[in-house]
């Protein structure tokens, strides 16, 4: 990543058409799904929704997995990407979450969230369910696939952060 920009000028994570038709047919259902649109209500970092949040985790989970050769299971990595963080509730309010513990807490509430409306396999639950390690330091991701949504959050969220957007 020390070059952004390839010969072309294009960056590591920008994605080409066949990348788009890819991206989304395996996406299709689950971004118009109104559970998932739900997370357009909350904001995650800045001005960026959850929604938003989570499709850039997927969009970074995707171009990260060919960068590193890791011949992830493109289905589950992208589904557990969207669904990370479908924990549907607005973690700034002390109201929403009453514990001050959303670090902690909130891949519980994704899982479980998760769990109960989609039907999920065991790589979507490993990735919802470790991808805040090492803050939840005995989560440690089993599956490359959740390896690679854990570093693709980490790296949306740090971007995320510093540029408030
Ligand atoms: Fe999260
Ligand atoms: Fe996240």
């Amino acid at each position: 990543m020390k070059n952004s920009k390839d010969k072309k000028g294009k960056n590591w994570r920008s994605m080409d058409t066949q990348d788009r038709t890819v991206f989304n047919s395996i996406l299709k259902d689950l971004k118009d799904h109104p559970s998932v649109l739900q997370m357009k209500e909350y904001k995650q970092h800045g001005k960026t929704t959850t929604y938003d949040h989570c499709m850039s985790v997927a969009r970074v989970s995707y171009k990260l997995d060919r960068l590193l050769h890791s011949k992830c299971d493109k289905i589950a990595l992208l589904r557990g990407a969207m669904l990370h963080d479908l924990f549907l509730y607005d973690w700034h309010d002390s109201n929403s979450c009453t514990d001050g513990l959303h670090g902690y807490h909130h891949a519980d509430k994704a899982l479980k969230n998760a769990r109960e409306i989609f039907n999920i396999g065991k790589k979507e639950e490993d990735i919802i369910y470790s991808h805040m390690w090492p803050l939840n330091i005995s989560r440690i991701p089993k599956r490359r696939e959740a390896w690679v949504v854990c570093m693709a959050d980490k790296y949306v969220s740090l971007r995320e952060t510093i540029h408030r957007k």
